[in-house]
């Protein structure tokens, strides 16, 4: 029976790539949105099954399960990609600023792992679960005070995921892009100082980070987790660029 998969955020950008790519693999794929009209559009062309979704709604979040579980039967994967990249200098951010990006993005993936590891511990068959942090998750950066800490919480909360559901056969890992291009909107090249500090010196692309997430929610990752996986064309690990 092929896998069973829920991907939140799926309708546009990285979620959707990821969704297109196990729906690729003949993977039974919920594109799980808070934009219901874009996800019955990417639904279609993907060849899955849409579902509306508020990732920091607890309510809407069980029905999303639910919604998997009535569609395929069972639920082999989740895939935490829903957030918001919304930015603010430190000393103007505001209060509700702070709680719309740390409860969307760090209570969202709390919201949707509990949930959905709730159902594979029921089924007794393991399963996968991929969160989708950011380099920003892993230091500073200007304007993401809430943005960063709420990637750096979803890489903390990874690992302890990972040690309380290892009994239960639920591995779970996150991958943590770095400057990825998802709109024509975002200029041709990612802004110099990241560039400067990238070896592979570009932006990514949504299908780049689909691949590592694809293999983190798959059976051949069987022995990897807690970890994080920086698709960032060498961003995190770059130090002295020039001698
Ligand atoms: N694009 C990048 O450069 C980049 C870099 C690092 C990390 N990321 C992370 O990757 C993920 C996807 O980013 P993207 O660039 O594809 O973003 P995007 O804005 O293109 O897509 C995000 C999707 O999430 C959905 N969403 C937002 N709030 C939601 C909610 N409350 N409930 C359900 N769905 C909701 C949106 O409707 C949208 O379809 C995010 O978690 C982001 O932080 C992106």
């Amino acid at each position: 029976m092929s896998k069973a998969a829920i991907v939140t955020g799926a309708a546009r950008g990285i979620g959707r790539a990821i969704a297109q790519r196990m729906a690729q693999e003949g993977w039974r794929v919920l594109v799980a949105d808070l934009d219901s009209a874009a996800a019955e559009e990417t639904a279609a062309e993907i060849g899955a099954t849409p579902c509306q979704v508020n990732v920091l709604d607890a309510g809407s979040v069980t029905a999303m399960v639910e919604a998997a579980n009535a569609a395929f039967g069972c639920l082999d994967v989740l895939v935490s990609n829903a957030g918001i990249m919304d930015r603010m200098p430190f000393l103007e951010m505001t209060e509700d600023f702070w709680h719309r990006v740390i409860d969307t993005n760090l209570t969202g993936t709390f919201l949707c792992g509990q949930a959905a590891a709730r159902r594979m511990v029921v089924q007794g068959a393991g399963g996968r679960i991929v969160n989708v942090a950011s380099n920003s998750g892993l230091f500073g950066g200007r304007g993401r005070a809430a943005y960063g800490a709420s990637k750096a919480g979803i890489i903390n909360l990874t690992q302890t995921m990972a040690i309380e559901l290892a009994e239960h056969g639920i591995l779970v890992n996150a991958v943590a892009p770095g400057p990825t291009k998802t709109s024509d909107a975002q200029p041709d090249e990612p802004w110099p100082s990241v560039k400067a500090r990238m070896p592979l010196g570009r932006w990514g692309k949504p299908r780049e980070i689909a691949e590592v997430a694809l293999f983190l929610a798959s059976d051949a990752c069987s022995f990897t987790t807690g970890h994080v996986w920086c698709a960032d064309g060498g961003y995190t690990v770059a130090g002295i660029m020039e001698g």
